[in-house]
C-alpha cells in the first residue's frame, strides 16, 4: 500500500505537469512577451497627430485621409500642432517619416496579427537595413 502511494504520487504530479504543459508555458511566455517597440521616426520629432491619438486612431485618420482626397477632391498639404508642413498621403506622407514598413508598421501589426491590404495598390518604401 504505502509502497504503491510513493509511487503514484510523484508519478501523477508528472504526468498533470506533462499535460498541462502548453498551458502553462503560455502564461509564463505571454507575460514575458514584452509589446514591439516601433522604430523611432529619424527625420521627425513629432507625428501629424499626438503620439497616443496615433496609437490608437491611425487607421481612421488614414481613411479620413482618403476619402477627403480621393472622394471630395480635398486639400493634400497637412501642418503638424508646431507648423511642420507634411503631405496626407500614405506613401508621401507617413512613409516619408516611417521609412520602414518592416520597423515601423510591421512591428506592431505582427503582434496584433493585423495585416492590411494597402500595400496591394500603395507601393511601400524600399527597406533600407
Ligand atoms: C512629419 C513626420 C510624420 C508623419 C508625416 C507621420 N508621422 Fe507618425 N510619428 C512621427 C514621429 C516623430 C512619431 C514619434 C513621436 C513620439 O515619439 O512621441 C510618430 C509616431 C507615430 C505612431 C506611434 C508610434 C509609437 O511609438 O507608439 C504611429 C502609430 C504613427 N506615428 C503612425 C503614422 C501614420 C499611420 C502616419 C500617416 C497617416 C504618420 N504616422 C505620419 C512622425 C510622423
Ligand atoms: C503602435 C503600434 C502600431 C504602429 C506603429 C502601426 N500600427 Fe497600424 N495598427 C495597429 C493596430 C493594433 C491595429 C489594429 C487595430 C484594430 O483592429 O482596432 C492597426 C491597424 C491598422 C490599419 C487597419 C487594418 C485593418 O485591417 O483594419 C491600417 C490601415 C494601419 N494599421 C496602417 C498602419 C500604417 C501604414 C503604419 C505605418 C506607417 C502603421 N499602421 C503603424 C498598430 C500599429
Ligand atoms: C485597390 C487599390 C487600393 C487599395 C487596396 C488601397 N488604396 Fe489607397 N488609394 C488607391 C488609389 C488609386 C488612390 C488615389 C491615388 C492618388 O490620387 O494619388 C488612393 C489614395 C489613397 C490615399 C490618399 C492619397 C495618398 O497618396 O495616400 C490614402 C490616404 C489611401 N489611399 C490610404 C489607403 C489605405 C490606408 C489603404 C489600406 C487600408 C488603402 N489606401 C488601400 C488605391 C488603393
Amino acid at each position: 500500500m504505502l509502497y504503491d502511494k510513493v509511487k503514484i504520487i510523484p508519478g501523477l504530479v508528472v504526468f498533470i505537469g506533462l499535460v498541462t504543459f502548453p498551458i502553462w508555458f503560455n502564461v509564463i511566455s505571454g507575460k514575458a512577451t514584452p509589446a514591439p517597440v516601433p522604430e523611432k521616426s529619424l527625420i521627425a520629432k513629432e507625428c501629424v497627430e499626438p503620439t497616443q491619438f496615433m496609437r490608437t486612431s491611425h487607421m481612421q485618420l488614414l481613411n479620413t485621409w482618403r476619402d477627403d482626397i480621393v472622394r471630395t477632391g480635398g486639400t493634400r498639404k497637412g501642418t503638424t500642432a508646431n507648423g511642420t508642413e507634411y503631405v496626407r498621403s500614405l506613401q508621401k506622407g507617413c512613409m516619408k517619416c516611417h521609412a520602414s514598413k518592416v520597423k515601423f508598421c510591421d512591428t506592431c501589426h505582427n503582434y496584433a496579427a493585423v495585416k492590411p491590404y494597402c500595400w496591394d495598390c500603395h507601393i511601400q518604401p524600399k527597406e533600407i537595413i
